[in-house]
Formats: structure tokens, sequence, C-alpha cells
């Protein structure tokens, strides 16, 4: 029903009384399940017809199909995102303004007068209609023995976590750093967080001791919750060890949770709380927290071009309502469906497309703790068999190792559930994509190339939505979501505003999902994103736009590199590598690599007096990455060299680096500022040799 003269306003009563019940305990539960009923039934009604595509657009007036719904988005955000607030959403206090942003200043502001709980949205709401729901299938190491968790099961475990967080201390606004594998009590503790008001910043349990202890530090955590030993590939690690080896450096750390992932008991200290059993002795009614929309929900910290990785700020209601919506639209999720991310939690993805977006919108989420290759190269397809996954979501990295063993491990197991596969985090080339629709899909599944970033929360361009039967081109991102306005910048800082064009990736409008600052550093976050195309939220990315007015990502214009869809800084490798007493300086590039993506390069100069095995320190060298950042840091090769190219002030050349390791010495370019030529064909020869 509209309200009033406001096209946005669909304000359903029945949609309000549901929303009204979900603060109320059980008594109200039958109210809110006959009215959950009936809206499922508008969800299901099938036609081309926008309301029946977008239920909540129903109030737009005369606005048809998905392109129609793209301009609406664009022309009149305040309505769209409103209506898509109120219908998706289930608010304490209604929101009167929706947005407040202003691009220039790295303000964004979202429904910022409208309370609500994210935990609520997850799980609550879901309970009441269906509690024995399947929320999350964990896919554990050990194939087969997936365990599965209900809606009201994964409440109670919540709840149970979030009293003991609030028993032990833990406040609104306060930060707890989560250090886990993927896991149901992973993601139980993000939800705990969520519930009580208090923050999470998950650490990708691959990280070493001292990249842990830093996000610790600068999230100023006072509470850690990691788990005995993780499991993956077969492989024991020691995440407590790793968790007592970093808060020795984290003053703030009064309190470590201790979960059991397997029998082996751990060394407990008097810091240490056994967690599953201090969770028995807790209520599994936990009161929700009411929470600001701009209120934190988590900090996520990753690499940038220099300096130390950056806490990036989510906030509550816009993060939720953007992953929920591309969560629905992008992958054609239905209710019902069972939902294959397989994305570490440590991620945004496994963020927004394994926990918030999945769990917002009511489905069965799958938690991947494995690795694409264990026990055998058919991990996945068996896995699809088994829990029946309509959409599998997974990076190009994996796609290119999988296509290598052939395609028997793939024929061998049904795949008739699947409905669309998603690929996510680096450029998927063709002969991947090829091979994902043909053998994997069978040819009948759309392929989604989504292209986002830590930044952008969710999605903001895939080939999906779109209109029915609408092509989909292999290796291109393609079509913007709603909400969002790419435009590509010239290296004069103008909009370019032909086709057929390639230039620097911005934002001409704000959307619900954007990050909201850098944790302590909001100039940081300015400079970063504001102040390179004044007006515009800046990627770091380049993008071509196809004469069809289609995007395709080019790949990282700064020193950003992607080592199998994982981002990392050259700056961050460069700096450990520079800590070893051997090495006077270094310069870090990435190369292409026929599974990675790309790899990490190093080329280190030694002292004067170092006369260790080249061989040798080549080792140690990648060890210590490993130790200081994480496994997949490591450089592939590293090359000594006498001295590194650099410009008469003194800045490294890495355009010339790159260029010879990419064996392209015809466009090694304009080489007269070099401080010293000879110094290029040094390292030529140097590369030569080395492979
Ligand atoms: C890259 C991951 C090409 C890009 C969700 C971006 C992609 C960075 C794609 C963000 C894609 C992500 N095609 N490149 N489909 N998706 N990227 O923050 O360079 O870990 O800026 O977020 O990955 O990495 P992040």
């Amino acid at each position: 029903q509209t309200v009033g003269n406001d096209p946005g306003r669909v304000a359903c009563a029945e949609l309000s009384s549901w929303v009204n019940a979900m603060w109320l305990p059980a008594k109200c539960a039958a109210a809110g399940r006959g009215v959950w009923a009936s809206r499922l039934c508008v969800l299901r009604r099938s036609g081309s017809n926008t309301a029946a595509f977008m239920p909540e657009a129903a109030g737009f007036g005369g606005v048809s199909g998905r392109a129609a719904l793209q301009d609406f988005s664009l022309s009149d955000g305040d309505s769209f995102w409103a209506a898509a607030a109120r219908h998706r959403l289930s608010w304490s206090r209604p929101f009167r303004t929706v947005r407040d942003c202003d691009l220039s200043r790295g303000r964004i502001k979202w429904f910022e007068d409208g309370e609500l709980n994210v935990s609520v949205n997850c799980l609550d709401r879901h309970v009441h209609t269906c509690p024995e729901r399947v929320a999350l299938i964990w896919e554990r190491d050990e194939r087969g023995s997936e365990v599965r968790y209900t809606y009201r099961e994964l409440l109670e475990m919540t709840c149970r976590v979030g009293n003991l967080l609030r028993r032990r201390g833990v406040k609104k606004g306060d930060c707890v750093t989560i250090y886990m594998p993927t896991c149901p009590l992973a993601v139980a503790s993000m939800l705990a967080c969520a519930r009580i008001g208090a923050a999470h910043n998950v650490v990708f349990a691959g990280f070493s001791a001292e990249a842990l202890a830093e996000r610790i530090r600068d999230a100023q955590s006072s509470t850690v919750i990691t788990v005995n030993q993780g499991v993956r590939g077969g492989k024991v690690t020691e995440l407590k060890k790793t968790v007592d080896a970093a808060v020795q450096s984290c003053p703030t750390v009064q309190q470590v949770f201790v979960a059991m992932r397997t029998e082996k008991p751990v060394t407990m200290t008097a810091r240490d709380v056994a967690m599953e059993e201090e969770m028995l002795k807790e209520d599994v009614v936990c009161e929700p927290a009411a929470m600001s929309s701009e209120d934190i929900l988590f900090l996520l910290y990753t690499s940038g071009s220099t300096g130390k990785p950056k806490g990036l700020v989510h906030t509550q209601a816009g993060y939720l309502l953007y992953a929920a919506l591309t969560h629905r639209y992008v992958f054609s999720y239905q209710d019902g469906d069972v939902f294959g991310c397989v994305a570490d939690i440590g991620w945004i993805t496994g963020h927004s497309y394994t926990v918030y977006g999945p769990l917002a919108n009511g489905a069965t989420t799958v938690l991947f703790e494995s690795t694409p290759v264990y026990p055998d190269p058919g991990r996945y397809w068996d896995m699809v068999e088994r829990l029946k996954i309509n959409q599998f979501y997974g990076a190009p990295t994996a796609i290119r190792l999988l296509l290598r063993y052939g395609d028997q491990w793939v024929n061998k197991y049904d795949r008739s559930s699947l409905k669309t596969l998603g690929s996510v985090g680096e450029p998927i080339n063709t002969e991947a994509w090829e091979w994902y629709h043909r053998v994997v899909g069978e040819g009948r599944c759309p392929v989604v190339d989504t292209w986002w970033q830590t930044e952008t929360g969710g999605i903001c361009i895939a080939p999906k939505p779109s209109e029915p039967d609408a092509e989909i081109v292999p290796g291109m991102a393609m079509r913007p979501f709603f909400g969002i306005k790419p435009v590509l910048m010239d290296a004069e800082g103008k909009v370019l505003t032909t086709n057929n064009t390639s230039g620097a990736l911005c934002m001409a409008q704000p959307w619900p999902g954007m990050a909201r600052t850098i944790h302590n550093d909001h100039q940081r976050f300015i400079e970063t994103y504001f102040r390179p195309y004044p007006g515009y939220f800046f990627t770091g990315d380049g993008a071509y736009r196809s004469k069809e007015g289609y995007y395709q990502i080019t790949g990282r214009l700064d020193d950003v590199i992607n080592v199998s869809g994982h981002r990392i800084g050259t700056a961050e490798i460069e700096d450990v590598v520079n800590q070893c007493p051997a090495v006077a300086e270094s310069a870090v590039i990435g190369y292409s690599h026929s599974i990675k993506g790309e790899a990490v390069y190093a080329f280190v100069v030694l002292k004067k007096d170092v006369n260790v095995p080249e061989a040798e320190l080549s080792k140690e060298l990648k060890s210590i990455v490993s130790e200081k950042i994480a496994k997949y840091a490591s450089p592939d090769l590293i090359q000594f060299v006498k001295r590194l190219p650099k410009t008469r002030s003194g800045k490294i050349m890495r355009r010339v680096l790159r260029k010879v390791v990419e064996s392209d010495l015809d466009s090694l370019g304009d080489l007269s500022t070099l401080d010293d030529p000879t110094a290029v064909q040094e390292i030529i020869q140097g590369h030569q040799e080395l492979l």
C-alpha cells in the first residue's frame, strides 16, 4: 500500500505489525508467522512486471523492468532506498531521513535516525516464522561430516555468546577481535557482537601472530575469540598458540575465549576462558541492543598501497540492506535455496555473502572449512551434490586450479541443483570462465562475475540483475547494481562520457553499503577515496567501458596486488623484507601467474658485507614474510640485484621492473630520468638467469 504522495513509501500495515512482533517475546510469534506467510506469497508470484521482480517497488508508479528500476534508483535514490529499507529490514524505530551524504567530504550516513538490531534481522525474524529451517550447513574439513544448524539453534548459540560477552564485561561500542576458521561458532560470535552492540573485527585465521597483533592493537580490542586449533586441508594449525604470541604485544587484551575445534587440550592461562563451558551457563535468550543505523557493525582490515592495513568501518542498517539486496538479485536467490559461498569469513566476501546477506534473507548458507583440492579435486562438486547447493560462489584462482585436473572430477558428481555460478575477487580469464560455465554449470547456469571491494560492502557491478535473457559477456562484470553509478576518469580527472574507453573507475553516487571511514583515521579515508577525484569515490581500479556500455575491470591502478584473490600492498611486503638485517632495500611487484592470478616478485639489494649464499637468503626471506604477514604474501621469486632503478629524486621506478618481469622490453619507456641507466641492464640479465 502506498502512503500519502510519497511513492517510495511502501508502508504495508501487515508488514509493520510483523516488524513489531520481532521485538516482542514468543507469544507474538503466531501472529508474526501469519504475516510472514502472506509476504512470502507476494515474493513468489512471478512475472515480468517490476512489482514481482522487486516487490517493494510496487509504489514506484509506472516503473517496470530492470533498466527502469535502475534509472529510478539513481534519479530518486531516496525513494528507492527508503522502500527497500522498509521492506527488507525490521526496525525497532523507523527512520525518517534516508541519507545525509557528501562525497566531497567523505560523509556518508544512511537511515541515521532509525534503530534496529542486525542479529534480530538475521535470526529472530526467521525463528518466528520458520524456526526449523536450516540456517547453516557447516561443511567441515573432514569430507562427509557436515553439520546443520537451524535458525533456532543459531539464535540460541548467538544468545549464549552474547550473554557470555555481556557477563564478561563487553559493552556496546567495544570491539571484539575474532580469530577463527569458518565455523558456526565464528558466525554466532559475529552475530553475538551485533546483538549486544559491540563491533567485531574478524582477522583471517591464516594471518601470522604479528599481523594479528597489529590488528588487535589498532582496533583496541580487550576481548579476543579463537579456537584451540584450526583444521584445513587435513592440516592442523595452532591458532591458540598464534593468539598467545600475538597478545604478548597487545596490552589492551584482557580475555581470550577459546573454543574447541579439535579434541586436543591447550594450555590455558589466567586470561583464557573455556568458551563452550562458559556458554553452557548462559541463557538462550539475550536482549538485543537497539542500535542506531550508523553505529559500527564491524571493522575489517584490508591492504592499501601505502602504510599499514586499514580498518575499514561498516555500519549497521545500510550495510545489511545492501548485502541482503545484492545477495537476492545478483544471484537470483529464491526463498528456500541453499547458498554456497566458499570464501573464508576473514574476508569481506565471507562477511557479506556467507553471513550477513544470506542470513538477512533467511537462506541456508554453507560454511566451507576446507580447500578445493582436499581430499581430492572433486571436493567442491561432491559438496554441491551432497548439500544440493543452488548458488555456488567462488574465486577464479580455484577455478583455474581445478580446470587443470580435468573434467572428470566435476562430471563424477550430480550438479543439477546448481542455478547460478558466481566469481569474485580478481579478474576471471576467458578460459576459466568458459570452463566454469560449460563444464561446472553444464552450459545452463549463468556465470556472474561480481566486482566489488572491502570498501564497497557488497557487489557493485555484475551481469545480474538484468532483463530476462539479457546477454552475459564472459569475463565482464558488466552492469552496475541498483543505486550504483560508475564513471570513468581520464588522466586529467575529467569524466569520460563516451563508450569504448578506459579510465579510473569511480562512483558518482553514494550507496548504503559503502564503508564509512577508516578506524581512527578519517583523514586517510578522505585522502585515499575522495581526494583523487573530488566529489567521487575512487575505487583504485581501472576499468574499460565497452561499446554497449558494459564494464570490465582492468586491474589495480595502485601498488596493491591480488594473489589468489587475496589483496596485499607491495609496500607491506617490502617493509618486512627490509627488516631482515642482510637487506639494504627492496622493491616488490606483482607478476602474472597462471593459477594465482598474480604472484609476488621481490627485487632485493643486499648490504655490502653480506656473504650468505643467495639460495639460503632467498629461503629465509620467504619464510620471514610468511611468518610476519601470511603465507600467500610470500614472494614466489626473489632476484638479488646490485641496485634498483631509481629516478634522480630517488623514487624506485616500478614501471620498469614490471616491464622487465613481463619480458616486455620494447616498452620500457623513457629511461632518461633514471639515475643510473646501467641498473636496468643488470636487472634484465639477472631476471633471465633467475628463470
Ligand atoms: C579486485 C574482494 C576483477 C579489484 C570482494 C578490487 C576484482 C579488489 C573483481 C578488492 C572482479 C574484486 N574482477 N577484479 N570481479 N572483484 N576484484 O577488498 O582489484 O579483497 O579492487 O574485496 O579485488 O579486493 P577485496
